[in-house]
């Protein structure tokens, strides 16, 4: 592994998490139990909505909530390209077909509802929204469009652990939403992830796929609470285990505080990046949101070279990436329309570092090397 001065995001487990997760290890209980309730009850509670479900990682969760919102064969779902290529596949493991549609702008990289009203045809069933970075982008918009043409609104929200529009948590305003708990995210286990919804028929049947369609687990059974069980329909293994439950119980009690330092850090580097020539901040703040900040995303000029410039930053031991590159370019989504602005945003934007535990020596380092590296890539 390279040794960056400044990787792109940085996860610490504290001695006393470990030791906390070594008394799991040690109650000879690994599989969902206790601490998974724990967690799920703490993160209803946390977010506001009625039901809660752990489950392996943000792309079962997704998949979930396209499978219990009856996506199927024959069905459209709109959705943004701007987004890792899980939230598309998800709708596509349905038999549903993901239907692509434009961001809004080079500074406001998700889903635009006009687009997404442009998208849709007598098939679409839903529209599959993404809260890039955790801002909440035009969800209220989106909910509108869904409740006005009869769609149901499911979100991606593995980016927006506590971000909120007004008093409510993103991923409350559609019939369900998916959260990932993987190693970069703001609330980070390795891999896991969470379904939330308010809906307790789609609670159900989450419940029943999250563990292979069977009417009872085997929690349920260890304390009695069951003999037997039936098999319903046609489920998965997508359940979480223990010892990520009881680690993500411990992340969440910090999450608010990790999440304000981010919110200081992307202050500071709007601040020194105002005005330097060649690029463009990205998700702007917005009145009434407190955000996750999950990423900080420059858009470079049209004149600079994005290799040459994270090539120099690279040098400089500071770690970038790309957020993304657009699902409708990969070969299995290839073939639709041309999407300019999620193209131009996919060939331009670039991430910086972002994460609770950055200095701002560090910070500082990332913006004296982007300035740097601008001088050298500006062309
Ligand atoms: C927007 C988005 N959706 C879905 C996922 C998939 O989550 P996971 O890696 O937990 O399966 C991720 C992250 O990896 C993501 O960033």
């Amino acid at each position: 592994m390279p040794q960056w001065s400044v990787p792109l995001s940085d996860l610490v487990v504290a001695e006393d998490d470990i030791a906390v997760i070594a008394d799991v290890y040690r109650s000879g209980w690994l599989s969902m139990g206790p601490e998974t309730e724990a967690f799920e009850r703490e993160f209803a509670a946390y977010t506001g909505t009625r039901h809660a479900l752990a489950v392996a990682n943000g792309t079962a969760a997704l998949h979930l909530i396209c499978a219990a919102a009856g996506l199927g064969p024959g069905d459209e779902a709109v959705v943004p390209s701007m987004t890792f290529v899980a939230t598309v596949n998800a709708i596509a493991y349905t038999g549903a077909t993901p239907v692509f549609a434009d961001i809004v702008g080079l500074a406001e990289p998700w889903l635009d509802p006009a687009a997404a009203a442009a998208a849709i045809t007598p098939r679409t069933k839903a529209i599959v929204n993404m809260t890039y970075g955790g801002h909440p982008g035009a969800t209220e918009a989106l909910h509108a469009l869904a409740g006005e043409r009869g769609l149901v609104l499911l979100e991606d929200v593995a980016h927006a652990v506590g971000s909120w529009l007004g008093d409510r948590h993103l991923g409350t305003f559609g019939t369900a939403a998916a959260f990932s708990f993987f190693a970069n995210k703001n609330l980070a286990v390795g891999e896991g992830g969470m379904v939330v919804t308010d809906d307790d028929d789609v609670a159900a049947r989450m419940r029943l796929l999250r563990s292979h369609g069977m009417t009872t687990l085997t929690w349920d059974r260890h304390r009695g609470h069951a003999a037997g069980y039936d098999v319903v329909d046609l489920g998965f293994n997508y359940r979480i285990d223990e010892p990520r439950s009881a680690l993500a119980r411990r992340r969440l009690s910090r999450l608010d505080a990790e999440n304000a330092a981010r919110a200081e850090l992307d202050a500071r580097y709007r601040d020194r990046l105002a005005g330097v020539d060649g690029l463009a901040t990205t998700l702007a703040p917005v009145a009434d949101a407190r955000r996750a900040h999950h990423l900080f995303t420059v858009v470079l000029d049209e004149g600079v070279d994005r290799a040459a410039f994270r090539a120099r930053l690279t040098e400089g031991g500071i770690q970038t990436s790309v957020h993304y590159p657009p699902a409708h370019e990969f070969a299995i989504y290839a073939g639709g329309p041309a999407l300019p602005l999620t193209e131009a945003y996919g060939r331009r934007a670039v991430t910086l570092p972002m994460f609770a535990t950055m200095t701002t020596a560090q910070q500082d380092e990332v913006v004296a090397a982007v300035r740097a590296a601008l001088e050298v890539a500006l062309v």
